[in-house]
């Protein structure tokens, strides 16, 4: 057994971050206001956007730009075609944000929706499709949005896991019309908890500032009471509505980030391109040096088109391997290795999907992955010793396991 543990994920906390949260202690500015801007602002930067939104979570950003749907034709009720294979909250989304989820399986070679098998499950009361990159692999886009524009469907990339991912050159999460991420703390940036979404269409941005707080008549990106406690003149410019700030449009939701989160996050960004180099740099060599157990281990692939997110290495056990998931998962764990399963097939490996009424057998691909597959962290406090470790912890396990 190894002392040192390889977590799966780890956080960097900075000078700066440290100077700005005592700002706010000091100041007494706590709820969201001129850091969490920034934090917006810079984001949007580095993804390449005009607006980003920051949320509570990134289970929040996936449910906010789903609940946009509402304002531009959406019924409670109406579908959201989601890849069976994903963290649960992909799925919980869709049901929070008032829709029916519809699962399509994955292709095992992407480990993602499988854009062959879409078109089959829209109906009359499709409005959205949302593609998880799941673990930074790109979905297949060009597909997915040429049905979308077929259907006229809206797309809603989950990017939680796709920092630093790119599809035909451009980055993951500006390829639909909405990109949801994670800012949890095993993500490559991070605010804690934390999730945003970006988009071009500054009227989603609008609708998703709103859905933040409430549902409320107020849209500006910085909210001037929340900054210096000025009088804002627009929450009574109309005096027919009254007070814009208790005027509610819409159904909202109460997921704002607070400037403590964004304090971190600030200080995360000046990180940004040294630990994404870092990870990716882990991932290439892990990826590189896994050929030698390709007879019971799988991985995902690069292609040429692509470059993936460097969230994570998965892997999974072959049919016909001489151990099970569960029995490699153990043993990685008693040699100090954080392993993790590679998610479930939501619908039917995920209790509280039951009602839906799918059963064991319906989404194969996924459910096969949902037994047999892991992930492991690569973030930038990983090194090359604890690579080599892991491949040896392997090598010793298959060893042992072929002379049984
Ligand atoms: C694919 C995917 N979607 C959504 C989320 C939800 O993010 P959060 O935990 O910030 O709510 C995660 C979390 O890791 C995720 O992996």
């Amino acid at each position: 057994m190894r002392e040192m543990r390889i977590p799966f994920g780890t956080i960097t906390i900075t000078d700066k971050t440290k100077k700005l949260i005592l700002d706010c202690l000091e100041k007494g500015r706590i709820s969201g206001g001129k850091y969490v801007r920034e934090f917006e602002e810079r984001f949007a930067d580095i993804i390449g956007v005009k607006e980003a939104v920051a949320v509570s979570s990134g289970t929040d950003a996936d449910t906010l730009a789903l609940a946009v749907l509402h304002d531009i034709g959406g019924q409670r009720g109406d579908e959201v075609i989601a890849p069976a294979l994903s963290f649960v909250s992909t799925g919980n989304a869709v049901l929070h944000a008032g829709f029916t989820p519809v699962f399509v399986d994955i292709d095992p070679e992407t480990l993602n929706i499988d854009p062959e098998m879409i078109e089959k499950a829209i109906t009359g009361r499709t409005r959205a499709i949302i593609p998880t990159h799941l673990m930074g692999k790109p979905a297949a886009m060009d597909q997915i949005i040429a049905i979308a524009k077929k259907h006229n469907l809206i797309v809603v990339e989950d990017a939680a896991e796709a920092y630093g991912a790119t599809y035909a050159g451009k980055n993951i999460g500006t390829l639909g019309d909405m990109g949801a991420f994670s800012l949890y703390v095993a993500h490559i940036i991070t605010t804690g908890e934390g999730g945003i979404i970006v988009t071009d269409n500054t009227q989603f941005a609008e609708i998703l500032r709103s859905l933040r707080a409430h549902g409320r008549g107020c849209k500006c990106r910085q909210c001037i009471s929340n900054t210096n406690s000025g009088f804002c003149e627009k929450r009574f410019s109309n005096r027919e509505k009254g007070d814009i700030r208790f005027l509610f449009e819409r159904i909202g939701y109460s997921c704002k980030m607070n400037e403590l989160e964004a304090a971190l996050g600030l200080g995360n960004l000046d990180l940004y391109g040294e630990i994404l180099g870092k990870r990716y740099h882990n991932l290439r060599s892990i990826m590189e040096q896994f050929e030698e157990f390709s007879t019971y281990l799988w991985t995902f692939k690069e292609e040429s088109c692509e470059r993936i997110g460097p969230h994570a290495f998965p892997f999974v056990v072959k049919k016909g391997a001489p151990f099970t998931r569960d029995e490699l998962m153990l043993h990685l764990e008693h040699q100090g290795i954080d392993a993790r399963t590679l998610f479930s097939s939501i619908p039917t490996q995920c209790g509280g999907y039951e009602f839906l009424g799918h059963k064991i057998g319906d989404f194969p691909n996924a459910e096969y992955i949902g037994c047999n597959g892991i992930h492991i962290g690569v973030h930038h406090d990983i090194n090359e010793k604890d690579i080599d470790w892991f491949l040896s912890c392997l090598r010793n396990f298959i060893n042992e396991r072929e002379h049984r």
